[in-house]
């Protein structure tokens, strides 16, 4: 989003009007900020054979997939739901990955019937997997490589007390089962988590599963899950991808050369690629002053964006509707029945009721995340690409929210 001729506009399509034409609250993507980040790690990689697998789970509307299709991506599934949505935006089956936690082996034969590499995160799956398709279907194995890193406890997950993935010391007992069945292991993962800064936790990852690669013969890739930072804040910095990019290109490619192959390197990076791209359009719908604070109430909330509660999360708040003016100290809330602070005691401009207000880096885990609490409806969703704007989604009615009860009758 950038200010030109006083105005907030993304690729020139001013926020306010974007705003008025499809009203609030309204999730807005730049589509060509999404294709830049794309570019950016194509570039980071250009050195080694690299398969982006987009994290379906960060934004999934299938217009932002069949968009990153086009820029030569795949995508990470982590639902058989997701890995469907996949197939529907036009993905082969071949360019999707179902990282997939804590589900039945019903689930997991669903995708292996639909063709996409699955990727086994615990031993028992993989004693399933092995009585069940021995070394007819190849498959990825999640380590967990006992890395404590990321931005908060919620989204570090590649730690000894985390449920993910089959720990690193368990590497023996994964090779007996390999073994056992002679299972055909085409891929090992790791992912420590989100809003990861330092190319080091990255390096660390390499280690780890460039020792376990060692073991394996038949390997054709290295996944490194996803992760990058982002920027949230004015003066945060996101990861160096360049620097992250050089490094782990350098490692991996010295470790193919020992492995004898040339190996792909996977990364699923969700926030890096759609994290920026988006914002969440709110409109002020009253200004409370108290004795503490002054209060801008907005017509969203936790149910629309729930980082701020879950996560402590920092969003960008920018009054579109002010570009310039005096001014004041505010917190944002939304119009839920809790307390779901979106940003607290931010300097902004002079705000007034029907102001339009962009709440900031609302593209990943935003509307993905999205609910239905205290029974309001999800949002629209515009996509600008081109200088275009389009509706990709519709805003919910009151039908939606009666769809799947049954009145009894009572
Ligand atoms: N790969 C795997 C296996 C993952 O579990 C995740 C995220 C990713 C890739 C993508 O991570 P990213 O590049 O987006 O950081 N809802 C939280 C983030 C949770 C992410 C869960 N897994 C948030 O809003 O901060």
């Amino acid at each position: 989003m950038e200010l030109v001729n006083q105005t907030y506009q993304i690729q020139g399509q001013a926020m306010t009007e974007l705003a008025k034409k499809y009203g609030t609250p309204l999730y807005v993507y730049d589509g060509d900020k999404i294709l830049s980040q794309v570019k950016l790690l194509q570039d980071a990689f250009s050195s080694v054979n690299l398969k982006i697998k987009y994290a379906t789970k960060a934004l999934s509307n299938i217009n932002i997939l069949k968009l990153l299709k086009k820029a030569g991506t795949g995508i990470d599934a982590v639902s058989i739901e997701e890995v469907m949505l996949g197939l529907h935006a036009g993905f082969a089956p071949g360019e999707i990955m179902y990282t997939p936690n804590c589900v039945s082996f019903d689930e997991i034969q669903e995708a292996v019937a639909l063709g996409v590499m699955i990727n086994i995160d615990n031993i028992p799956m993989l004693e399933h997997f092995g009585k069940t398709y021995g070394n007819s279907v190849p498959i990825c194995v999640r380590l967990n490589p006992h890395i404590m890193a990321g931005g908060n406890a919620k989204i570090s997950v590649g730690h000894i007390d985390s449920k993910f993935g089959i720990s690193i010391l368990q590497l023996k007992n994964i090779l007996k089962v390999v073994e056992n069945f002679d299972l055909n292991v085409a891929g090992l993962h790791v992912h420590t988590g989100s809003d990861i800064l330092e190319a080091e936790v990255f390096l660390k990852g390499a280690e780890i599963l460039f020792d376990a690669a060692r073991e394996f013969k038949d390997l054709r890739f290295l996944d490194f899950g996803g992760g990058f930072k982002v920027a949230y804040k004015e003066g945060d910095i996101s990861t160096d991808i360049m620097d992250v990019g050089s490094k782990v290109s350098a490692a991996f490619k010295q470790f193919c050369k020992e492995y004898g192959r040339e190996l792909e390197i996977w990364f699923e990076p969700g926030k890096f690629i759609v994290s920026e791209s988006g914002y969440l359009l709110a409109r002020a719908n009253v200004i409370k002053s108290t004795p503490a604070s002054t209060f801008v109430g907005v017509d969203t909330g936790l149910n629309h964006l729930i980082r701020p509660m879950m996560y402590d999360a920092y969003h960008g708040v920018v009054n579109v509707s002010k570009p310039t003016g005096e001014q004041h100290i505010y917190s944002v809330v939304g119009y839920i029945c809790e307390t779901d602070t979106i940003a607290a005691d931010r300097k902004m401009n002079d705000i007034q009721e029907g102001d339009i207000l962009a709440i900031r880096n609302a593209g990943a885990y935003g509307f993905s995340m999205a609910s239905n609490y205290n029974s309001r409806l999800r949002p629209s969703e515009v996509l600008v690409l081109a200088g275009k704007d389009h509706l990709i989604r519709e805003r919910e009615t009151f039908e939606d929210i009666l769809k799947h009860q049954i009145d009894i009758g009572i």
